[in-house]
């Protein structure tokens, strides 16, 4: 199973390296499975047990691209995970940003954890599935190192993850698209982990809220 938390925009430096200072004495070994995206100015240089990747980036090396940080950034840091598609990213980044992202990012050989997900007015609308499909048009689906995970944007942040039927039929529709690992993330929590770990096709988690507190994340991790 994998847990991956992503931070968004909280924590420093400061308050991510207790954070992994933690999560490195609770992991006795490297834990392959283990990733966190902490904010780009928490990163650290330090060997650690789990994956630390990159919220964002930008698709280039180095250059006159104000207020961003490409490849040479994450080269300090030992960073090739990254992650693409977050909702709350897709309100910046258009589709051809992303698909650019996609692109640099596999030529790069990085792991990719490639975010999806509808709002609630999709769904409704029955669309889902379509509008998961379109998301996923312009990536290399069978992009070895390509890890999906399904958000439902109406879920994110809420306190309560999406059904498990819907969960389940759509880790089943992308499984027939893809070999690639496929995540849920959406309120993930104590009180829902266990049961979303067991819908089929289901590889990991991808949590926020739960994982800010490190206490909290390895609750989750060990179960
Ligand atoms: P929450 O767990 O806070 O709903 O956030 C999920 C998420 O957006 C992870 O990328």
């Amino acid at each position: 199973m994998i847990f991956a938390a992503n931070l968004k925009c909280n924590h420093t430096r400061e308050s991510f390296k207790s954070y992994a200072d933690a999560l490195n004495k609770a992991l006795k070994n490297k834990d392959e499975e283990i990733f966190v995206f902490p904010p780009n100015v928490a990163f650290l240089k330090e060997d650690l047990k789990f994956t630390q990747g990159t919220q964002n980036f930008y698709p280039c090396f180095k250059g006159a691209f104000t207020g961003e940080i490409g490849k040479e950034h994450l080269d300090e840091f030992g960073i090739k995970c990254v992650l693409i598609g977050h909702s709350e990213r897709r309100i910046l980044d258009n589709e051809a940003l992303i698909k650019a992202k996609f692109d640099f990012a596999k030529e790069q050989n990085y792991t990719i954890f490639f975010c999806i997900g509808e709002d609630l007015k999709t769904k409704n609308l029955g669309n889902s599935k379509d509008f998961l499909k379109k998301q996923l048009e312009a990536i290399d689906l069978n992009y070895e190192k390509l890890i999906i995970a399904y958000e439902p944007i109406y879920s994110i942040g809420t306190g309560i993850s999406a059904d498990k039927e819907d969960i389940s039929d759509i880790l089943e529709t992308l499984s027939v698209l893809t070999k690639a690992k496929l995540l849920y993330g959406g309120s993930v929590n104590e009180n829902n982990i266990k049961e979303i770990q067991t819908i089929k096709h289901c590889s990991g988690v991808l949590i926020g809220s739960a994982a800010l507190k490190i206490e909290n994340f390895i609750k989750l991790i060990k179960g």
